[in-house]
């Protein structure tokens, strides 16, 4: 599976995960609202790596951005996105 770094974290996406989900899972702060490609909610930058989309999405992506619920991870990414802030305060599950 390939590796996921954010500003905060580092983790791996399960299978077919997708890269909204995993940041989720994780507890990074991330946006959406239609999670199929149309709204740009979801949009990350994307530091390194290389991610494909199955079709190609109707949503916006400036040059250098992903949109993490409908791209394919094609190699390992980096993506500039932090935990939440409750987590990354040390105060997660208080
Ligand atoms: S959540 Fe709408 S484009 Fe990703």
């Amino acid at each position: 599976m390939f590796k996921v770094t954010t500003l905060d974290a580092e983790f791996e996406l399960l299978p077919d995960e997708s890269l909204l989900a995993g940041l989720e899972r994780t507890n990074h702060a991330v946006e959406y609202q239609c999670r199929s490609g149309y709204c740009g909610s979801c949009r990350v930058k994307l530091l390194a790596g290389r991610v494909s989309y199955r079709e190609m999405p109707m949503a916006f992506i400036a040059e250098g951005e992903v949109l993490a619920c409908c791209c394919v991870l094609e190699s390992d990414v980096a993506v500039a996105c932090c935990l939440r802030a409750d987590e990354a305060d040390g105060k997660g599950g208080e």
